[in-house]
């Protein structure tokens, strides 16, 4: 096969680096001590077991107990003392377990009164005079009906393609990994920096090899193309890279995100691939579909069958030679409508997510996405730590209970709790928490009013980890103000655990 090049490598920049590294390491520990108000701190390097804060200065550190110590975690930044309560779940299969669309009640509090003062700095003690750390970590679960797991997804007959940098493809990993790995899926990607060796190509497929992906790392046929035009223009890689077994070709961007690989398998399974099939997702915003058009729009994932892609293969210079529109969708689309008899099949589901700033309202509608999009630009949220849950649970990934009438948990997402308790009727509607909110209630249906933020005390999921079967979600809401035990007025992090413990495979 012949070897694209676009640009000969340039000399080594490794200095270049070396100086950046510095640099955002000093910014860091800045904006750390910045940070530390309250009593967010920074442990120094080097295994000295010291630590700095504003408030104590260089103290000494002991770590937690091992259940614990995940608290002590830089990336999680908790201040010192932190408020933990820990909830534990037992799941019981069942197929009887409430329909996805109704919200269960369960006839006890969530959360409860107690919680405790835990000082992370030494050993996670309980600060709370009252109680010890043992009463801390002690759990009595609540047996919970749940939906079975979803079977392993197989994706043996798709093959998917996206463009963008390198360094991309190298922070996507855990992200792509949730929905990808394990599947057989073949995975081609367009890597579009001006110069990419031969080297850093072959060690990306390595990568993701090592979490059983099977990526081909590629090199533009035309470097002239912009990343958007490359979006498009991988029409004719998909059809040269696909295998005897490829039945259908998905074009996706870097952060499309697919919380739940089997529905997707379901969704391909429900149409005929033998038949030219053009699948997805309109974009939320009208104004958007109105100015762009009917057409599936990219960051929701774009589904062709090979029928499809085998009569675009020969047109895709002439599309991209006539095509007034630069982007890729909008490229394929035009390119389908003009070239093929093949109209646009819309599947509810599949979001492009349009939407900027607070997303908690989405989040927490009850809905069973197919797709997300937008998650660390337009809004942030952590996608794979989020769906980590679906691993366990299938279709309960952003299922809702009711506890004590007064808490939400949004599986996966938040734990909410409505000063005053919060109505069925409510729930039905998408809290409207975005920009301009309002204005999507015509493709996403009706709102209720943001809740102010005094009626509502939100927890938000900041990971999720299988530990020896089970998950453990944590959920941290920042700084609330409390009196320590100088009475003064310290922020303070809340954190809460859940921990779920599964049936082993003989108990359903
Ligand atoms: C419940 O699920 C089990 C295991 O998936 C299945 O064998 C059984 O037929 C289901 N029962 C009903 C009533 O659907
Ligand atoms: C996936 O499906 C293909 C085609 O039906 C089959 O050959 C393959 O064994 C399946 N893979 C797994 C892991 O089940
Ligand atoms: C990856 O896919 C290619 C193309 O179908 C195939 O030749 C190769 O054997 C696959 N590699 C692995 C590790 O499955
Ligand atoms: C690459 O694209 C440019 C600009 O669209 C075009 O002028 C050129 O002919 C293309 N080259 C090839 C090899 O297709
Ligand atoms: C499709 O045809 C329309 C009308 O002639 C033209 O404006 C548009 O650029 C074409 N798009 C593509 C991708 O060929």
């Amino acid at each position: 096969m012949l070897i694209r090049r676009c640009h000969s490598p340039v000399s080594h920049r490794s200095l270049t680096v070396v100086i950046i590294v510095i640099t955002v390491f000093l910014l860091t520990l800045l904006a750390k001590k910045e940070h530390s108000k309250g009593t967010r701190q920074y442990e120094l390097p080097f295994g000295l077991g010291i630590a700095i804060s504003a408030q104590d200065g260089f103290h000494s550190v002991k770590s937690c107990p091992s259940d614990l110590d995940y608290l002590r975690r830089k990336e999680y930044g908790l201040t010192r003392n932190v408020v933990f309560r820990k909830r534990c779940f037992r799941g019981v299969y069942s197929n009887e377990s409430s329909p996805r669309e109704s919200v269960a009640d369960v006839d006890r509090p969530l959360l409860g009164s107690r919680a405790d003062i835990l000082d992370l700095d030494d050993e996670c003690n309980s600060v709370s005079s009252s109680s010890s750390l043992d009463q801390a970590r002690s759990c009595d679960p609540i047996t919970f009906p749940i939906s079975a797991p979803y079977p392993m997804a197989n994706f043996s007959n798709v093959i998917f393609g996206v463009a963008t940098t390198l360094s991309r493809l190298q922070d996507s990993v855990p992200q792509i990994s949730h929905w990808m790995s394990g599947t057989g899926a073949l995975f081609l990607a367009i890597v579009v920096d001006e110069s990419v060796t031969d080297d850093s190509l072959t060690s990306l497929e390595s990568l993701y090899d090592s979490h059983d992906i099977n990526l081909t790392a590629i090199r533009p046929w035309n470097c002239s193309f912009n990343v958007n035009e490359q979006h498009f223009a991988i029409i004719r890689d998909l059809h040269d890279y696909s295998s005897q077994e490829t039945q259908w070709a998905a074009i996706i961007d870097d952060d499309t995100f697919f919380p739940s690989p089997y529905s997707i398998t379901q969704l391909l399974a429900s149409h005929d691939p033998s038949l030219p099939t053009y699948i997805g997702g309109l974009s939320e915003s009208q104004g958007a579909v109105d100015y762009f058009g009917v057409m599936a729009y990219g960051g929701a994932g774009v589904f062709m069958s090979m029928p499809l892609i085998r009569q675009l293969d020969s047109h895709v210079d002439e599309c991209l030679a006539a095509s007034l529109t630069r982007e890729g969708d909008g490229l394929l689309s035009g390119c389908i409508y003009n070239h093929t008899q093949t109209q646009l099949t819309v599947v509810p589901g599949l979001y492009q997510l349009d939407m900027r700033g607070d997303l908690s309202g989405f989040y927490e509608s009850g809905v069973f996405p197919l797709s997300l999009h937008h998650w660390k630009s337009w809004h942030q949220a952590p996608v794979d730590k989020m769906a980590k849950i679906a691993d366990f649970c299938g279709e309960c990934f952003l299922q809702r209970w009711r506890f004590n009438g007064d808490t939400i948990l949004a599986n996966g997402y938040s734990i909410s709790i409505y000063e005053g308790g919060i109505a069925k009727p409510d729930l039905d509607l998408i809290e409207g928490t975005w920009e301009a909110a309002r204005e999507y209630e015509s493709t996403m249906g009706k709102m209720r009013d943001r809740v102010d933020d005094g009626k509502k005390k939100s927890y938000r999921l900041i990971d999720a980890e299988e530990v020896d079967g089970s998950l453990r979600q944590v959920f941290l809401r920042h700084g609330s103000s409390d009196l320590d035990k100088d009475g003064e007025l310290e922020a303070m992090d809340e954190v809460v655990e859940l921990w779920w413990e599964w049936p082993q495979d003989d108990e359903y």
